[in-house]
Formats: C-alpha cells, sequence, structure tokens
C-alpha cells in the first residue's frame, strides 16, 4: 500500500476559510491526501489567505519564505514538496504571487476549490497555473462531501457556507471584489448538507456567509428563500439543537428573520451585528446605506423579541475624514446598545476600494488613540454580560477537553467560553451548569445535572436588560 501524502492547510482569516479549508482537505482526500499540522512533514502545503486588513499580503510573502526553507530542507532529503497559495490574497493578486515567490507552485481564488485536483496535476507536470475565474455555483456542487469519518473528527459544532460574496460595495471593503457577487447555496443542498453533519454528530451549526442574512437560495418550491426561512427549516433537523448565523448587514434583518429568533429555540441568543460607525456622515460616506438611528430601531425589536440577545459588531475608527465628533457619535451608539462581544479596527486602506483613493486620511496616532477608548468601552461592557451570568444556570454544549485534566470546553447560548468540571464521555451533550466564576474570557461553571438537559430548551432564564447593556 502506498503511504497517505500528506497536506498542510494553515488559514488566515474569517470563519468562511475555515470552511474552505475543511473543504479543500476534503477535496483532496480522494486522491489520497491526508492533513497534517507539521508543515516539515507535508508534500503539499497549502495557505488559505486573508486580504481583508493591513499588509495581508506582506505576512503571505514573509510565510511564503518559511515555507521555502521548509521545502528547500526536504528537497535535500529528496522529497518533493508543493506550495499553494489559496483564498483572497491569491485572487487579489493572481499570477504576482508566483513571480515575487518563485516557491509557490499553483495559486487558486476561493471560487475555484473545486478545482484543486485538476490545477495539483498541471502542478506536479511543472506548469505553474493561476486559478482566479468565479466559476460561482460549481465551487460547491464540484467539492466532494466530506466522509462520516472525518466529520465525526471535526466535533460537535460546525461551519456550514450558505452564501458567499457581496453586492454592498462599502467603500473600504475587498470582499466584493475578492469574493464576487452574491451567491447563495439551494435551500435542498444545504438542508442536505446540514443533516449529514447532525448524522455525524453535529450538534451546533453555525450558517455563513460575507452578507449571510442577505441569502435568498431556491426553495424546494422553486421560489427564493430567505435566511429566516431557511432557519425554520434547519431546525426541524432532529439532533440540530443549536444554530447561528454569522454576518449579518443590518439592511438584510427582514421580518422572518426577526421572528425566527422569536419563535426557534434552537436559533442562538446571540447576534453579530456589524454598524461600523455611529455617524451618520461616515455611514454615508462607507456606502452602509443606513442611519445609526435605523440600526438602533433594529436592535430594539430584536431585543423585544428576544430579550436575552447577546449582540456583537464590527467597529472601524478612522474612516477617512472621521472627526473627534464623528467618533463620539459611534461611542454614544455603542453606549446605547450594549455589546456583549465586538470586533475593533483601525481603518486599513485596501488597494482598489473608494475610501482608499480618500485625501482625509486620518493620522495613525489618533486612529490608534480612538481604537483604545473604544476598545475600552466595549471590554468594559463585555464584562459586564459576562458578570450578568454569574450565579445562573445555562446550558452549555461540551465541545472538548478543558484546560486542565477533568475539565471540558464548551459554549454558552451567547456563545461565551464555558469551562467546567465534567467528564470526557460527556462531550456533544448539551448540560445545565451554574457559573461559579467569571473570568477574563470564560466562564467558569459546575453540572447541575449529570445529564444531557432536554435538547433545545435553554435552562437559562432571559438576563435583564441592565446586564446585558
Ligand atoms: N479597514 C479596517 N477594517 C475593515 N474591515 C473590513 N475592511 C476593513 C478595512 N479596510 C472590518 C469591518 C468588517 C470586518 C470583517 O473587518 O469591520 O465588518
Ligand atoms: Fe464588505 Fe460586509 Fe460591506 Fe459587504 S457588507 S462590502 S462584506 S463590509
Amino acid at each position: 500500500m502506498t503511504k497517505p501524502a500528506k497536506v498542510f492547510i494553515k488559514t488566515y482569516g474569517c470563519q468562511m476559510n475555515v470552511y474552505d479549508s475543511e473543504r479543500m482537505s476534503d477535496a483532496l482526500a480522494p486522491a489520497g491526501f491526508e492533513e497534517t499540522d507539521d508543515m516539515a512533514a507535508a508534500d503539499l502545503v497549502v495557505l488559505n489567505t486573508c486580504h481583508i486588513r493591513e499588509k495581508a499580503a506582506e505576512k503571505v510573502y514573509s510565510e511564503l519564505g518559511r515555507v521555502r526553507t521548509v521545502k528547500e530542507a526536504r528537497e535535500r532529503d529528496g522529497k518533493k514538496t508543493l506550495v499553494a497559495v489559496a483564498g483572497c490574497v491569491a485572487q487579489a493578486e493572481g499570477a504576482e504571487i508566483v513571480r515575487r515567490a518563485p516557491v509557490v507552485d499553483l495559486v487558486v481564488g476561493p471560487q475555484s476549490y473545486h478545482r484543486l485536483g485538476d490545477l495539483l496535476d498541471s502542478a506536479r507536470a511543472g506548469a505553474k497555473p493561476v486559478e482566479t475565474e468565479f466559476f460561482a455555483e460549481e465551487k460547491f456542487k464540484g467539492l466532494p462531501a466530506g466522509r462520516e469519518s472525518r466529520l465525526r473528527a471535526r466535533g460537535v459544532t460546525a461551519f456550514l457556507t450558505v452564501q458567499e460574496g457581496c453586492d454592498k460595495f462599502c467603500t473600504f471593503c475587498v470582499v466584493p471584489y475578492t469574493r464576487g457577487a452574491e451567491l447563495s447555496r439551494s435551500v435542498d443542498e444545504i438542508v442536505a448538507e446540514a443533516e449529514r453533519l447532525a448524522d455525524a454528530g453535529v450538534r451546533e451549526v453555525t450558517l455563513l456567509g460575507q452578507n449571510v442574512n442577505a441569502f435568498h437560495g431556491a426553495g424546494p418550491d422553486g421560489k427564493p428563500w430567505g435566511l429566516g426561512r431557511l432557519l425554520y427549516r434547519l431546525a426541524d433537523i432532529p439532533g440540530l439543537d443549536r444554530l447561528r448565523y454569522t454576518t449579518s448587514h443590518p439592511r438584510d434583518m427582514d421580518e422572518e428573520l426577526i421572528a425566527a429568533h422569536r419563535d426557534l429555540p434552537a436559533l442562538m441568543p446571540y447576534l453579530h451585528l456589524p454598524v461600523q460607525s455611529g455617524s451618520d456622515r461616515i455611514l454615508k460616506a462607507m456606502n452602509r446605506r443606513h442611519k445609526a438611528a435605523d440600526y438602533l430601531r433594529l436592535v430594539e425589536r430584536i431585543k423585544e423579541v428576544r430579550p436575552d440577545i447577546a449582540l456583537s459588531g464590527d467597529f472601524i475608527v478612522g474612516f477617512p475624514g472621521e472627526t473627534d465628533a464623528d467618533f463620539d457619535d459611534t461611542m454614544r451608539l455603542i453606549e446605547t446598545v450594549g455589546y456583549a462581544q465586538a470586533f475593533s479596527f483601525k481603518y486599513s486602506p485596501r488597494p482598489g476600494t473608494p475610501a482608499a483613493d480618500l485625501e482625509t486620511q486620518v493620522d495613525e496616532a489618533v486612529k490608534a488613540e480612538r481604537l483604545a477608548r473604544l476598545q475600552a468601552l466595549l471590554t468594559e461592557q463585555q464584562k459586564a454580560f459576562n458578570a450578568g451570568c454569574q450565579g445562573r444556570t445555562i446550558d452549555v454544549l461540551l465541545e472538548r477537553p478543558g484546560r486542565k485534566p477533568g475539565q471540558l470546553a464548551g459554549r454558552s447560548p451567547w456563545l461565551q467560553p464555558v469551562q467546567i468540571d465534567a467528564p470526557a464521555e460527556l462531550i456533544g451533550e448539551i448540560v445545565a451548569a451554574r457559573v461559579d466564576a467569571i473570568g477574563s474570557n470564560s466562564l467558569f461553571a459546575s453540572l447541575v445535572e449529570p445529564r444531557a438537559s432536554v435538547s433545545g430548551i435553554p435552562h437559562a432564564a432571559p438576563l435583564p436588560a441592565e446586564s446585558v447593556a
């Protein structure tokens, strides 16, 4: 029997890349590839790259320097290594990558992973294929389903990409250029993948899309279904006790999706809803297509139907032209909303995006100072939110061994990491646990019931509004 070839995949950036890396691994399995986490043991090295912010391409080139050292060492031992660059830097830089880094054997953009097998053949033959076409629908159709054993090994939570690309064209963002136009998978295809995941023991699925709530996949009735409708359908799949989705645009939160938060116990009370800025002037310059007040009204409506919802967001400080007054508007919006968790960034000009050419770029020192103030406020809110869980009994999905022997790590409905003393056989169960202590990032809890709680029925009473804020 020939020894299986090994593939090492390094993933940068967002969860969609995590999902894509898994699917690449699935696509390579029939060709005899097994994954390894040791680059030096790999016959194929894949860098699955991200282009969203600062110096992304530079990071890839410096990592390729390290890859070259490994490849040369293996060559001295008579072993061949193929090097592939995938993801959004591959899409943005294309053939430039092969020119600047001759160590690279093939370049493949995010819409072309189904072609990986062919590209590898041509790379082995000495060509240096660069594939950055947008194949749209073919990408998902052409990827083989993960084998059951591979799925099982990945654990009790899984990502499932339902939508890709974005038509919003926020003026700071590369996504519409690297991932292309919005494309939704069909409901049947998604349901089939979700059922396969459930059969393999997955209890929680996070639906992914660059703009996931713009989902409009063809339903079995031939009509386009929105994300809300899709969630109602997925909630019927036995075993899938937890559903999440990310990332959403405020303009695409429709009535059905809000109703799903009201009606579906499986839909976890957590919503990542980026606003980017609290200033109408800046929102307009960003082409966000909503005002701060629209966002606040939306948040109110969601809190009405799901009072315990944990809100998360993305913020950019120092967008071109942002004044102190604009920044203060963002701080005020954060104070009004009360976030459980958030991501925040200094504006980073991305070549090819409209905002990169504006002459009103903000000084780095000003950006840094604003970011520090904004993050201090968000950290304070996160701590307050976590503190609201102290002493409560909450549901925890036990996902994996914890930090210490005898501990397991899991997640609360609000996506907080939870450490809990529990036996390993409870991995994959949703248990009731009492929160004993609050760490800087995690909750520490103890089992209330030794056995799993009733699937999908939240144990926790909704958090009072003041602890959410
Ligand atoms: N500069 C800073 N942050 C950005 N993001 C996207 N593009 C940029 C940029 N050019 C942030 C946004 C987005 C998140 C994924 O990354 O906040 O929601
Ligand atoms: Fe980028 Fe999101 Fe705006 Fe689309 S909606 S352009 S992905 S920030």
